[in-house]
């Protein structure tokens, strides 16, 4: 089987007294939207660099769509697509030069150009310099650049950071949409409700490597635990299902109870229990 991405032994130093990458190794299937999930210097980005050979990984293998990435010439470029917020190749000519130098490259037309500006909310915007573009349009910016393209794998470094909820959530059925027709995704985020809203598998990352990966239904199932809360004269009293429940039958027989709640853990939650930190603040 080839799968789209495959890591083995990634490891990368900065400053060769720790590692930002360590011994990762991991594969994503075709047609997957795989996520790498970590707070804010775990790696993420370090990784991207690594599997796309924007920084060349010392020891170590990658292999996209079976390709060995060490020996990949430019046109294999063209199968791959990557988005970065601060990659917005020329910031001096507009959105729609940007995009149409691109589509020149790989006989996408105006028409469509057009198409993808009025899709990622660039429309109104398209005659702007893309290095005057706010954070948020940047990205929309790099994420129409992947669209002209059409890439078969995209690489995106959390794609809707520092972006309205609003378009944040356009962004993402974007990506849905994109996954629909094909594409597979590798992302990272430090948004839990990112991963869980996107992922078909989510690494949880953590000082360089992968700690836990799952589907966000299986998370639930090994480490979230369901609770029971029942109401009884403003006293609220929680079961979970090793409890002996003998109690909460007799309350509900009793009929003496204001209200009932189920409630399972949130991913969150479960992150920190498995990875023993949160998504926010420093390590
Ligand atoms: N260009 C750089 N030079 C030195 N250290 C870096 C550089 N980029 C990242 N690092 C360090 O490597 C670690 C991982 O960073 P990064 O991959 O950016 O994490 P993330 O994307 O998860 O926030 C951090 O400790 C960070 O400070
Ligand atoms: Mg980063």
């Amino acid at each position: 089987m080839t799968f789209a991405i495959e890591a083995k032994g990634l490891t990368y130093s900065y400053d060769r007294k720790s590692n930002a990458v360590d011994q990762l190794s991991f594969q994503v299937k075709k047609g997957e939207v795989f996520g790498f999930l970590g707070p804010s210097g775990a790696g993420k980005s370090t990784t991207i660099k690594l599997l796309t050979r924007l920084i060349a990984p010392p020891p170590g293998k990658v292999f996209i769509l079976g390709q060995d990435m060490s020996k990949a010439n430019h046109s294999f470029y063209k199968r791959i697509g990557i988005a970065f917020e601060n990659d917005v190749l020329y910031p001096t000519l507009t959105g729609y030069e940007n995009l149409i130098f691109h589509a020149g490259l790989y006989g996408t037309g105006k028409d469509e150009v057009y198409d993808i500006l009025k899709k990622m909310d660039l429309y109104k915007s398209k005659d702007k310099k893309a290095g005057e573009y706010s954070k948020g349009m940047k990205t929309r910016l790099v994420l129409a650049r992947a669209l002209v393209t059409n890439p078969e794998i995209l690489f995106m470094d959390e794609p809707t950071s520092g972006m309205d909820p609003e378009i944040a959530a356009y962004v993402r059925e974007v990506v849905k949409d994109m996954n629909r027709r094909g594409t597979t995704m590798f992302l990272t985020t430090h948004d839990m409700n990112e991963a869980e809203k996107l992922c078909d598998r989510i690494a949880f990352f953590n000082n360089g490597k992968i700690v836990e990966l799952d589907t966000p239904e299986n998370y639930k199932k090994r480490f979230g635990k369901q609770t029971v809360s029942i109401e009884q004269s403003g006293k609220k009293i929680t079961f979970s299902k090793e409890d002996d429940l003998t109690k909460l039958t007799e309350i509900i027989k009793s009929r003496h109870f204001d209200s009932i709640h189920t409630q399972e853990a949130s991913l969150e939650e479960i992150f920190i229990k498995v990875v023993g930190r949160g998504l926010k603040g420093e390590s």
